[in-house]
Order: structure tokens, then C-alpha cells, then sequence
């Protein structure tokens, strides 16, 4: 059985002493979740929320990193700088990224290699747009964007990686996939990761849903056979609903 892993994603929001109240208000409402809980937060907001949530079961995440550990990039974090602050997860290539500040499929993948160096699980976003959902390439999109994400990495690492499906068209628009659209995108993902690293693989892979999931749709969405959670945008940002997202199966 796999674990459902349920990730809010804060985007550019909450300042540090946000932050730290969010998770003084949240932490008492998901004490009791079997579910694994993480939050990827604004780099200013790091420090702060590994210090709050110390002692919960809330995990910590960046938005992104660079591919190297050190050098002149102007701006950049790196994962070794993640890493050395105990954080455990990063967001790679969330279609923002590859929209607005030209993150590529050769970056991610580099990424994501990195982010294992560094021994940080990377949360990789894959999706597809709403012109290529109307072409009918849904699934050629995610299948190839996860298969160059992934390439080159061992089997344990793949196992290891984090899958996001987070169809674009879904994001920020209340538009949710239905649940059935949402659980075939992901068999496709799953059948390619099968076919790549052999079953075994294909079935402890946990593959998430993001795009426009709230309180009232998280339970459907996440009791389908092979959703294993999701990666929550603006319903993360506020602690009540965010928890009723986390406590779906309470
Ligand atoms: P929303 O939940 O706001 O649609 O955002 C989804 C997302 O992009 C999470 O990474």
C-alpha cells in the first residue's frame, strides 16, 4: 500500500511570522494523520518553519533549487544550501518555473539528480496545457516530460521521487480534473514509469494530483486507485482547510 503524501505549496506567499502561526494553528488540527504532511515554503520562511514544526509530523520543503552546489548565480539557492538547513523536500519544474523562468526538461532532470545528491526528495511537476489536452496529447505530454525528468536516475531513486500530475489548465482556476481524468493521467504516468524501471518501481512510486483541490473535492480525488495524495496550492494557505485536506480520510 503506498502512503498518501499531501504537499501545500505556498507559492510566493506568507511572510516568516505567517509562517510560523500557520503552523502553530495547523499542527494541532493533523496531529492524529497517518497521511505524510509537507509544506514547501518561500526560502525567507525555511529557518523558521523547520524550527515551528520540530517535534509534529509536518515536513518541510523549498519551491526550487539550482543545479549545482556553489558558483556564481547570482540569486540562486542551492540544494546543498537546502539540505544544510535540514530541509527534506523540493519542489522541481512546477509549470510556474517552466513558464515564467524557463525551466526546461534538461533542467529539471539535472535538478532532480542534484536534489538526491543532497540527499533531498524532489516533488517533480509534470502537466500538460489546456491547447494540448484539447489536441489530445494529454498523455504523450506528461509521459515524456516524466520520462526526461527521470532519465539517468537508478531505480531507487525513481522509487524515490515524488511525482506531481498537475494539469495546467487545473491550476489556480478552481477547475479541477474529475476524478476519473485525473486517475487515468496518472495510470498513463505510472504505465511509462512501469515500462522504464519495471513494475516494482511503477507500484511504490507515489504519484500526486495538484490543481485546484480544496476540502470538498480532496476525498474524491484521493480515495482513486492510483492518486497518492496531492500538492495544494492557494487551499494550503490557510490552516483549517488545508487540514481538512490532510484529514480526508479521518
Ligand atoms: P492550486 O491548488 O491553487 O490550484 O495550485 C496548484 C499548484 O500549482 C500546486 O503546486
Amino acid at each position: 500500500m503506498r502512503k498518501k503524501v499531501i504537499a501545500g505549496n505556498w507559492k510566493m506567499n506568507m511572510l516568516p511570522n505567517e509562517a510560523i502561526q500557520f503552523i502553530e494553528e495547523f499542527s494541532p488540527l493533523v496531529k492524529e494523520s497517518n497521511n505524510e504532511i509537507i509544506l514547501c515554503m518561500p526560502y525567507t520562511d525555511l529557518f523558521y518553519g523547520l524550527l515551528t514544526a520540530q517535534g509534529t509530523n509536518i515536513k518541510i520543503g523549498a519551491q526550487n533549487m539550482h543545479f549545482e552546489d556553489t558558483g556564481a548565480y547570482t540569486g540562486e539557492i542551492s540544494g546543498k544550501m537546502l539540505k544544510s538547513i535540514g530541509v527534506e523536500y523540493v519542489i522541481i519544474g512546477h509549470s510556474e518555473r517552466r513558464q515564467y523562468f524557463n525551466e526546461t526538461d534538461e533542467t529539471v532532470n539535472k535538478k532532480i539528480k542534484k536534489a538526491f545528491e543532497n540527499e533531498l526528495r524532489p516533488i517533480v511537476c509534470v502537466g500538460e496545457t489546456l491547447e494540448q489536452r484539447e489536441e489530445g496529447k494529454t498523455e504523450e505530454i506528461i509521459t515524456k516530460q516524466t520520462e526526461l525528468a527521470l532519465q539517468g536516475l537508478t531505480n531507487e531513486q525513481v522509487e524515490n521521487t515524488i511525482i506531481a500530475y498537475e494539469p495546467i489548465w487545473a491550476i489556480g482556476t478552481g477547475k479541477t480534473a474529475t476524478s476519473d481524468d485525473a486517475n487515468n493521467s496518472i495510470k498513463a504516468i505510472r504505465s511509462k514509469i512501469s515500462e522504464n524501471y519495471g513494475q516494482n518501481v511503477a507500484q511504490r512510486v507515489i504519484i500526486q494530483y495538484g490543481g485546484s483541490v480544496k476540502g470538498a473535492n480532496a476525498r474524491e480525488l484521493f480515495e482513486m486507485s492510483d492518486i497518492d495524495g496531492g500538492l495544494v496550492g492557494g487551499a494550503s494557505l490557510k490552516p483549517e482547510e488545508f487540514a481538512k485536506i490532510v484529514n480526508y480520510n479521518k
